[in-house]
């Protein structure tokens, strides 16, 4: 082993580190994070050529570098989400619960990729066989595809560095093994050093990596928030997996917007793009229900319809219980308490739930009238026209103030068959004659008219 080393305690959640051990992490507050590990006071990777004589710097002017070269992946959801492709030498993080699809979605981009580019998939999760009957099932062939079944990193960042493929996947991070540290393979320290270690292998060659590190809520194994910062691109898959759909969202991104959403459904013949996310987010909806609402919600340059549903009901304790899944909490109490002081509507002595259909997250100020609709109509016992979408942000006035992009959501809801857009008043004007012809449009000044406009 390198030099010196000592023992620190590291939070496998969020990295904290500290010389003594908390049962409670000071850094994130989860319990029973904090795990043992010997720190290698010299990182046993670090080169010795970097004396200052040897530094050498560049004029911007001289530099010429060549455009961004990106993979697509066949997947255009995906490549969205990307900011367009898979960039030529970054380091990619892929990201999510267990089960939820990470290795399916990987192996299924080889098929595509593999026409232009020789990919190397490394598993430390499954056997060569294993991944065969996976391809096979996901009806990938690809003739240009190597499989490898290895946890040591050094071996294959060397692999890597001389066999030079264009493309290389690892499953997952937290199985990798650099030997020189002591630690155990998923600890914090050696998926630290593992992810640098890919990282300086993807710059050097200018290969792209792409590696899969799992969320989990076990303690002892380091969650991918440790690597966060290390990597170029971080990619969250999320879903229920009781339900088909899954969602994939960009929480970094060093070469694109971290705006953009994929929806994808899980089949038995792997995950399938959806291309029409609304119509599936909204279908089921219960009818002539109160407490429903439809917002839309844009969701980087795409508008996405999602379903709000809220339950108010007379609380049987004292403190009455506010839930919201998939809203911000503290928006919901500044909703309902702007709907108490404005409008009139007493939720004082009511538990009050929300809840977001589809796991999507709606953190747009355009979706509060929507979210205040079906608060009011569970309120009421009124429910929503079945073909209303509305939307405006709520100021603390209870007036409704205006949003961007209108034109665009309307659009949406006209295409998904909806007869009736409530709009905040000072959008009104701004929409064209043509596209009030198609759906009929409502400005509203306040949540008092929207829910007026709104029910039978
Ligand atoms: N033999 C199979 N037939 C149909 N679906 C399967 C099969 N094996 C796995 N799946 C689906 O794929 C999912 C596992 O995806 P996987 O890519 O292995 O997840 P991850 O790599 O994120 O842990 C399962 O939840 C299941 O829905
Ligand atoms: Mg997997
Ligand atoms: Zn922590």
């Amino acid at each position: 082993m390198a030099g010196k080393s000592k023992s620190v305690y590291i939070c496998s959640q969020c990295g904290y580190e500290s010389p003594k051990w908390f049962g409670c992490c000071p850094g994130c507050g989860e319990w029973n994070t904090m795990n043992e590990e010997i720190k290698a006071s010299a990182s046993p990777t670090k080169s010795s050529s970097s004396s200052a004589r040897g530094l050498k710097t560049y004029y911007l002017n001289e530099i010429t570098a060549d455009e961004e070269i990106r993979y697509q992946t066949g997947l255009s959801e995906l490549d969205r989400v990307l900011g367009g492709g898979i960039v030529k030498g970054s380091l990619v993080l892929l990201s999510g619960d267990p089960g939820i699809g990470k290795s399916t979605i990987l192996l299924q981009i080889c098929e595509y990729i593999g026409k232009n580019l020789d990919i190397l998939y490394v598993s430390g999760e499954e056997s060569v066989y294993q991944l065969k009957l996976r391809a096979d099932r996901l009806g990938v062939k690809s003739p240009t595809l190597t499989i490898m079944s290895q946890t040591d990193v050094q071996a294959i960042c060397e692999y890597i560095n001389t066999n030079k493929p264009g493309l290389v996947i690892i499953d997952s991070i937290q199985t990798m093994l650099i030997s020189e540290l002591s630690s155990s393979a998923g600890s914090v320290t050696q998926v630290r050093e593992s992810t640098s270690m890919f990282m300086r292998t993807a710059k050097s060659s200018n290969i792209p990596i792409i590696i899969v590190g799992h969320v989990n809520k076990d303690g002892n194994i380091a969650g991918p928030k440790v690597l966060e910062h290390i990597v170029d691109a971080v990619l969250y898959f999320e879903g229920d997996r009781n339900m088909s759909y899954r969602i994939l969202r960009a929480v970094k991104n060093r070469y694109g917007s971290t705006n953009e959403i994929g929806v994808f459904e899980m089949l038995d013949t792997g995950l399938s793009q959806v291309e029409n996310p609304s119509l599936m987010l909204i279908s089921g909806r219960p009818k002539n229900t109160s407490g429903t609402c439809i917002a839309c919600a844009m969701e980087g340059s795409r508008p996405i319809l999602a379903e709000v549903q809220a339950l108010v009901s007379a609380s049987n304790f004292g403190n009455p219980r506010r839930m919201a899944t998939g809203f911000d909490y503290s928006r919901m109490a500044m909703l309902l308490a702007v709907l108490e002081k404005r409008a009139g509507y007493f939720f004082g002595s009511m538990d009050a739930y929300i809840n977001v259909i589809g796991g999507l997250k709606l953190d747009e100020p355009a979706t509060d009238l929507c979210v205040a609709l079906a608060l009011i109509s569970s309120l009421k016992d009124v429910p929503v026209r079945d073909d209303v979408l509305a939307f405006g942000e709520i100021g603390l006035g209870g007036e409704i103030r205006s949003v961007s992009h209108c034109e665009q959501r309307i659009r949406e809801a006209a295409r998904l068959g909806f007869k009736t857009c409530i709009i905040p008043r000072h959008n009104f004007a701004s929409v064209s004659a043509k596209l009030k012809k198609e759906i009929e449009v409502i400005g509203v000044k306040n949540v008092y008219e929207a829910f007026a406009s709104s029910i039978d």
